[in-house]
């Protein structure tokens, strides 16, 4: 097997077959030939079945021997026990790639069946997805190579899930948060593509810009860990298995081994990736990496209409390692001017209850264009005088419209503390793909995840 295939085919196949195609609704074979035809994508699409004759319109060939071209991509939704024949045939044919979606491999015990295939590829051409994998979705190219409901908002995240259904939870999560996808993929009990196959691909892959994992056990660590050191954007892991109970249900989840976790949170540090303590979090870090730049240090400047909330965020952001300095000379007497006399220009900045549009922008400005500060948290609190469609306009017109966090190179996240009042307007500002959180402590981890990202960065150019 040719491990340095590119995966090109792989995820813009120009003809894809589904063996195992079915004409009931019930059956995943129909799902997969469906979620295939309804894509607003271009290929040749030929469903398999040795007793039809056309399924959904379209024609039907009894084996993938038959079919007249030569076929970039198979989707295989056939039960376990006849897969290997079913692999043969593929090999025999010239298929480039194959998705097995079969369940019932070593997942179930039957090591001996996944064994077989794995023989089978061995010295073909083949790149094969699973077994026991939901497919992919690829957004950005409008294509579903799963059996699997659920469309993506287009983006720049793409996701690797080890589990099916997490990662199916995962395309709704995101779609709910506005967290655009470029791809997401089940990797299955990845026989042959790996997560160090699909980082390395994400990594060159012009419609990603941060990579995401879900992963309960790695199959090769060294190339798994040595993936993340030379990929060239950020990786963030949710590595699952870290309690004695949480490794026993790994083991009966996908039949793997979770490992020591210390030693994973060590070998993900070293290698620059961001470990994330679960998936809500994975999107929180991504909302803020995909469209802010990453902190040149870890100094933050907050600003805050309410001094409860703006003493929260400094407790935040310690105890993730980021600090939170005076203000320069020069800024104090920006923002002194600007502020209520009973206040003072702290660090965090106190902008009282009553803080409008202008008292936002000034600040937010101020802070920009200080010396001692590489990232800015701007907070809200709805209190009886607040005007929170003031915070939300002025933070648009930051990020949006005058996009000068980018001229400083300086990020900015937003968090809010308030009720039904503030709903509508958070949902704008995620539309609008601004990174706004509802609680302190996960505006204070995204933060550190774009401080990362900016000493992995920071790495990068020194090895050039
Ligand atoms: N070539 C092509 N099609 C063939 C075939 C062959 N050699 N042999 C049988 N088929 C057809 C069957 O006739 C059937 O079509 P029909 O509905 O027209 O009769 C179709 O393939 C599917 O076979 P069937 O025996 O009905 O299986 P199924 O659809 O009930 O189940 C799987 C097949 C793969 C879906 C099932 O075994 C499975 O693994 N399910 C779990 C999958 C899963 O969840 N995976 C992802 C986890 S994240």
């Amino acid at each position: 097997m040719n491990k340095k295939k590119k995966l090109d085919t792989f995820f813009k196949p120009k003809s894809i077959a589904v063996v195992g195609a079915s004409k009931d609704s019930r059956k995943i074979g129909h799902a997969a030939l469906k979620n295939i035809l309804i894509s607003d994508y271009q290929c040749n699409l030929y469903p398999i079945n040795p007793h039809e004759e056309k399924i959904l319109g379209i024609k039907c060939y009894q084996k993938i021997a038959q079919v007249p071209e030569k076929v970039d991509l198979v989707l295989v939704s056939v039960p376990a026990k006849i897969v290997p024949q079913i692999m043969k045939e593929c090999v025999e044919a010239d298929v480039k790639n194959a998705i097995i979606i079969s369940s019932g491999f070593s997942e179930a015990g039957k090591e001996q069946l996944e064994e077989k295939i794995k023989k089978i590829i061995k010295k073909s051409n083949m790149r094969v997805l699973g077994p026991n994998t939901m497919g992919y979705k690829n957004a950005s190219d409008s294509l579903d190579a799963s059996f699997v409901y659920g469309v993506p908002r287009k983006g720049n995240l793409s996701l690797i899930s080890q589990s099916g259904a997490l990662g199916v939870g995962m395309i709704h999560l995101a779609n709910n948060e506005y967290v655009g996808v470029s791809k997401i993929i089940g990797v299955g009990n990845k026989i042959d593509i790996d997560d160090d196959d699909l980082i390395d691909y994400f990594s060159k892959d012009s419609t990603t810009d941060v990579i995401g994992l879900y992963i309960e056990a790695v199959k090769n660590g060294r190339e798994f860990m040595n993936s993340i050191k030379r990929c060239h954007k950020p990786v963030l892991v949710v590595k699952s298995g870290r309690s004695k109970s949480g490794a026993r249900a790994t083991a009966s989840h996908t039949g793997s081994m979770a490992g020591s976790d210390k030693i994973y949170s060590s070998a993900i540090k070293q290698a620059g990736g961001i470990r994330c303590r679960d998936i809500v979090e994975m999107f929180d870090m991504a909302r803020a990496l995909s469209g802010q730049p990453s902190m040149q240090g870890n100094r933050v400047g907050i600003i805050s209409n309410g001094g409860g909330q703006g003493v929260l965020l400094t407790d935040a952001c310690e105890a993730n390692g980021l600090t939170i300095p005076k203000l320069s000379k020069k800024t104090y007497k920006k923002i002194d001017k600007i502020i209520p006399d009973l206040v003072k220009p702290n660090n965090p900045v106190d902008l009282v209850a009553d803080a409008g549009f202008y008292r936002y922008e000034t600040c937010t400005k101020a802070l920009l264009e200080d010396p001692n500060i590489d990232g800015i948290i701007v907070a809200s609190v709805h209190g009886g005088n607040a005007r929170p469609r003031e915070f939300t306009g002025a933070i648009l017109r930051m990020i949006r419209e005058r996009k000068l966090h980018q001229t400083h190179k300086k990020p900015i996240l937003a968090t809010w503390v308030g009720g039904r009042e503030f709903s509508d307007l958070v949902l704008d500002l995620k539309a609008a793909g601004v990174p706004i959180y509802p609680s302190s402590w996960r505006t204070a981890r995204s933060m550190l995840a774009l401080y990362k990202e900016g000493r992995r960065k920071e790495r990068e150019n020194k090895e050039k």
